[in-house]
């Protein structure tokens, strides 16, 4: 199936790494021009050179300033010529619990969760309304649905945000703008390569990932990879899913318990 996304645009939030570099990879795969940002100039470099970069523009900004990320939007759509999608999915997750956490935390975790949504959106807002086929993802975690009292700030962000998405979906869509979720479980990205070497362990990578997905009771008795979640993302952002707005798809290996 074409999913119709050619000379489509897409911005992408944290595109430097992980589930979002896998995204800007498939989109431009499948023939879009892709804007992608982070925080880091040096790492954005360096995943654009992995990449074709005739349909492709980078930039360094923090989803959390709405300065930066509205000139970086305008730079995006006078490049391209407009805007046809936006993925939220830049951010990390706080390892802490509930007497771990500072009021910092909380602060900083909703900013960034929210912030990082609310910025993009605005500043993409009035490009995406003028487009034939405008789609958002919201990049989450099962966490929203299912939460952890190790990464409490995170479970109570991604909670509010996936309430938060469905709210968007209502509000966006006289302007035809679709909004959708992706809830991830565990994904073998920078996250994890980060929480194995801070672990201090004897065990390799892969026997330490094992170990997670047994302890983690994943299903499918692996983590995902970043592509396996790129596909669910971009299929969302293809105007062939013009009639799902306002829902979530689990990108989680069976770890999500759920059934709503
Ligand atoms: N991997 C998982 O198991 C998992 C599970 C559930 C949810 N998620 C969520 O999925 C998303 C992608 O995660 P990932 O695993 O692919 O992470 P990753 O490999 O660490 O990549 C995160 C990306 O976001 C960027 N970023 C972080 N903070 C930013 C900010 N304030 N402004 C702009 N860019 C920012 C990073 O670049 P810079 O550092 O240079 O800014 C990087 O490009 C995140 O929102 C994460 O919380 C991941």
């Amino acid at each position: 199936m074409d999913l119709g996304l050619a000379d489509r645009t897409i911005l992408v939030t944290g595109g430097s790494s992980g589930v979002g570099l896998a995204t800007v990879r498939v989109l431009l795969d499948e023939g879009a021009n892709v804007a992608a940002c982070g925080r880091d100039a040096e790492r954005l470099a360096r995943a654009a050179a992995t990449l074709d970069r005739d349909r492709l523009l980078t930039g360094a900004c923090d989803v959390r300033d709405a300065d930066a990320v509205r000139a970086f939007t305008e730079r995006a759509a006078d490049t391209f010529g407009g805007l046809d999608g936006l993925v939220n999915n830049a951010g990390q997750s706080r390892m802490k619990n509930l007497d771990e956490s500072t009021a910092d935390d909380w602060r900083d975790e909703l900013e960034l969760k929210f912030h990082g949504v609310l910025n993009p959106l605005h500043a993409a807002r009035p490009h995406l309304a003028a487009s034939s086929a405008p789609s958002i993802v919201n990049v989450n975690a099962v966490l929203a649905k299912q939460p952890e009292p190790r990464l409490i700030t995170t479970s109570a962000a991604r909670a509010g945000i996936l309430n938060l998405s469905k709210s968007l979906a209502t509000a966006l869509a006289p302007e035809g703008i679709r909004v959708n979720s992706v809830c991830l479980g565990l994904i073998d990205t920078g996250q994890w390569t980060r929480r194995h070497a801070a672990a201090h362990t004897p065990q390799t990578y892969q026997d330490w990932q094992s170990h997670l997905a047994t302890d983690r009771g994943i299903a499918l008795g692996r983590l995902g990879r970043a592509e396996e979640a790129a596909y669910a993302i971009v299929t969302l952002l293809s105007p062939r899913a013009s009639y799902i707005t306002g829902t979530s798809i689990d990108v989680c290996g069976g770890v999500g318990r759920s059934i709503l």
